[in-house]
């Protein structure tokens, strides 16, 4: 069995690099959950530096963005590219969270976010999600055109696919969706991205859920919903909600 991947996505949650620091200690003295799991942490730009710092030469801690700019050139205020966020180690970008799409993001921008994510040898986490449930099936559709449109130049890059509805982020572990619903979506992005990316491509990229994980269901989900791990929020950002993921995984 593959290790769980578990992304934490601090959002804002995190804002002074003494907190880092703290989260990153305590971490650092769970060897053996570490060695059991793949995490990956996210924060916000403004902690990168206190975030490479305290974890050194650590392996078994990766950093993640959470955007990143579609451009190339410099002359973009306020943007954040993908060669500046390499300075500081990261090895993965989130793209298309639904906060960002429903801030405005679009999917050629997503697609163009992918394509600098690569270009700079990173792995795209792709966010994929549903606004709403659709009692006749409509989000299957929803999910299949968010692919087609952020993979439509059939990338050959490092991809995660983050399956995340919308409707069941920033809540509490009773609203994360079925592990059931999970397993059959998951079924539906696996066969999706065989048909984008083919068959050999599609069936390595890893599917995580995201979206009111918590100690208290990651255990169930990972196993009964099928996904290769999550991109966890809220949970991920305070350190003894976090481990409690990790030991529910162990
Ligand atoms: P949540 O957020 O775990 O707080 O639901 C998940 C996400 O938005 O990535």
């Amino acid at each position: 069995m593959k290790k769980p991947i578990v992304i934490g996505n601090w959002k804002m949650y995190v804002e002074k690099p003494d907190a880092v620091k703290a989260f990153v200690m305590k971490l650092k003295r769970r060897p053996q959950l570490l060695s059991k799991t793949d995490v990956v942490v996210a924060p916000p730009y403004t902690l990168l530096p206190a975030l490479a710092q305290v974890l050194g030469t650590t392996k078994t801690i990766r950093t993640g963005a959470q955007t990143v700019s579609a451009f190339l050139e410099a002359k973009h205020t306020g943007e954040v590219s993908a060669r500046m966020l390499k300075v500081f180690g990261i090895g993965f970008v989130i793209v298309g969270h639904s906060e960002r799409r429903a801030a405005g993001e679009k999917d050629d921008m997503i697609r163009e976010q992918i394509k600098r994510t690569h270009e700079a040898g990173m792995t795209a986490v792709l966010c994929i999600g549903e606004v709403e449930r659709d009692p006749h099936g409509a989000h299957f559709g929803v999910i299949e055109r968010q692919l087609l449109q952020a993979l439509k130049d059939k990338t050959t890059g490092k991809l995660i696919v983050a399956y995340e509805p919308v409707w069941a982020i920033g809540k509490t572990a009773g609203s994360a969706e079925k592990p059931a619903e999970i397993q059959e979506m998951v079924i539906f992005i696996r066969k999706t991205l065989a048909d984008i990316l083919g068959r050999e491509q599609g069936v390595k990229v890893p599917i995580l859920y995201g979206g009111s994980v918590e100690g208290s269901n990651a255990k169930e989900l990972l196993t009964d919903g099928g996904v290769g791990g999550f991109l966890v929020g809220h949970a991920s950002a305070d350190i003894d909600s976090f481990i409690e993921i990790l030991t529910a995984l162990a």
